[in-house]
């Protein structure tokens, strides 16, 4: 059973007099496990489709299932339980807060679960350890590089042990071996602790990370890649 389960998706953004089809009809599934890369042109919908995969946006026709669970007719309140409990999100510009330390940064999301002192820190600090920042955790944002940065929003988005990252262009703030690094934690997510993972990124070599490649054009899947085992092999942190 797939974990996600779109079905005739559109989505119309209307602006007073005028209307975008951002999305016109998307049919996809993605298995619990699979590493997803979703490309195509500025303005293709890759954004739109993304929001809608992570409850942040409700599509305007069509269904979808998350996990057996039709979540298309949710309220608000119930799609922020889903996303609570189902997805950690990575985005271009890591969004981290800046007054505070990285081991308080990722231990936010477990503060608004009601997660007490103590055991925050410990899986807040475990957390970090698996993006090898274990040796960071006092430091603030802006002690640290834009990749060490994005490592603290990926321990921010597992801390709360998703099934399923979706990331916004993860890497586009960053040079190319602090994105290989990203994606090279991505794979190890996805491989040894079994984290759905789906991407959308720009860079053809960034999307290869994936098992396969949705491309995107006009707010329609052109095609679908798969990329096999090509980046099956671990790089160095
Ligand atoms: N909130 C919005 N209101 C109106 N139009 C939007 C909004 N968000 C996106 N769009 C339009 O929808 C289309 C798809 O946008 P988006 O999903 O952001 O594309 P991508 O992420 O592939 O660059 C674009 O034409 C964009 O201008
Ligand atoms: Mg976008």
């Amino acid at each position: 059973m797939a974990l996600i389960q779109l079905k005739d998706i559109s989505r119309t953004y209307k602006d007073g007099s005028v209307s975008v089809k951002a999305l016109k009809t998307i049919d996809l599934s993605i298995e619990d496990g699979e590493f997803v890369s979703i490309m195509g042109a500025s303005g293709s919908g890759k954004s739109t489709l993304m929001n809608i995969i992570g409850c942040l946006d409700k599509p305007s026709t069509g269904s979808y299932v998350l996990a057996d669970q039709p979540v298309h007719k949710l309220t608000d309140s119930k799609l922020a339980n889903i996303r609570n409990e189902f997805m950690g999100f990575v985005f271009q510009q890591f969004h981290l807060i800046s007054k505070l330390s990285a081991l308080e940064n990722v231990e936010l999301p477990l503060i608004y679960q009601g997660v007490i002192g103590k055991e925050r820190k410990k899986r807040a600090t475990e957390a970090l350890e698996i993006v090898g920042l274990g040796k960071r955790t006092k430091h603030m944002p802006s002690q640290l590089s834009g990749g060490e940065q994005q490592r603290v929003a990926i321990a921010r988005a597992i801390v709360s042990n998703p099934r399923l990252i979706l990331a916004d262009e993860p890497t586009g703030a960053l040079d190319s071996k602090s994105s290989n690094n990203i994606m090279s934690i991505f794979k190890e997510l996805n491989q040894d602790r079994k984290i759905t993972i789906v991407q959308v990124t720009h860079e053809r070599d960034i999307g290869e990370y994936g098992d396969c490649i949705y491309n995107i054009k006009d707010g329609e899947i052109d095609n679908i890649e798969n990329i096999g085992n090509k980046r099956l092999v671990k790089e160095e942190k």
